[in-house]
């Protein structure tokens, strides 16, 4: 069974090298982050990967490729349902994988059978942030397609995180990332899954 334990360097940091081996260890399931647009999934998922030499899924990126085009032009040309069914079709295909940080879309919790699917093999992250810094990390908003049609991105945004709120509390553990830098982030996401107690996956 995994056991929770932290390797610290001589300031009392995680050491970096003692954190991959720990990390290999096999019952260890998956990482998911979720949470909203903005909040860092994709580049601390990849920076949590590399440092654990785990492997690396985005499921924007996954659908991209499975349906040829971004996802822009996706809910543009055949709307938001049908992005959603391709994205629920993506974390299907994840379910057998092992050591794999997942960075899932915002809307990705929105569906129950999402969130059944993520909880038989990860253990569930929720990254927050402010709305201000949200709506600053956005940019270039056109090509947040729940965003870019906005009057109002910013209460758009408070209003959509807020409707969100309860998919999102599905999560084992939530930091907010507003005032983290990426290192001290991913410190800190490697602490909490680490203290994290193993909850029955199926
Ligand atoms: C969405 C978030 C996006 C992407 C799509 C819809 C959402 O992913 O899946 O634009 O509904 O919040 P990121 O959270 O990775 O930007």
């Amino acid at each position: 069974m995994f056991q929770p334990l932290l390797v610290t360097d001589r300031r009392g940091g995680i050491n970096p090298r003692a954190s991959r081996t720990l990390m290999r260890d096999q019952s260890l399931p998956n990482v998911a982050l979720i949470g909203f647009m903005g909040t860092g999934k994709t580049l601390l998922g990849r920076m949590l990967a590399h440092r654990w030499g785990w492997r690396f899924v985005d499921t924007d990126a996954l659908v991209e490729q499975k349906v040829g085009c971004s996802v822009a032009q996706i809910f543009e040309r055949f709307g938001e349902e049908y992005f959603r069914q391709q994205e629920t079709e993506v974390l299907r295909s994840l379910e057998n994988l092992h050591r794999v940080v997942i960075a899932t879309g915002g809307g990705v919790p929105t569906r129950t059978d999402n969130v059944i699917s993520l909880r038989r093999h990860a253990v569930i992250v929720w990254l927050t942030a402010q709305p201000e810094v949200i709506l600053q990390r956005v940019q270039p908003i056109h090509t947040r397609p729940k965003l870019a049609s906005a009057a109002e991105p910013l209460a758009e945004i408070r209003r959509l995180m807020s409707e969100r709120e309860t998919a999102y509390a599905c999560a084992d553990i939530r930091l907010d990332t507003s005032t983290l830098s990426p290192e001290e982030a991913v410190e800190r996401i490697e602490e909490l899954v680490r203290g994290w107690k193993p909850r029955n996956l199926t």
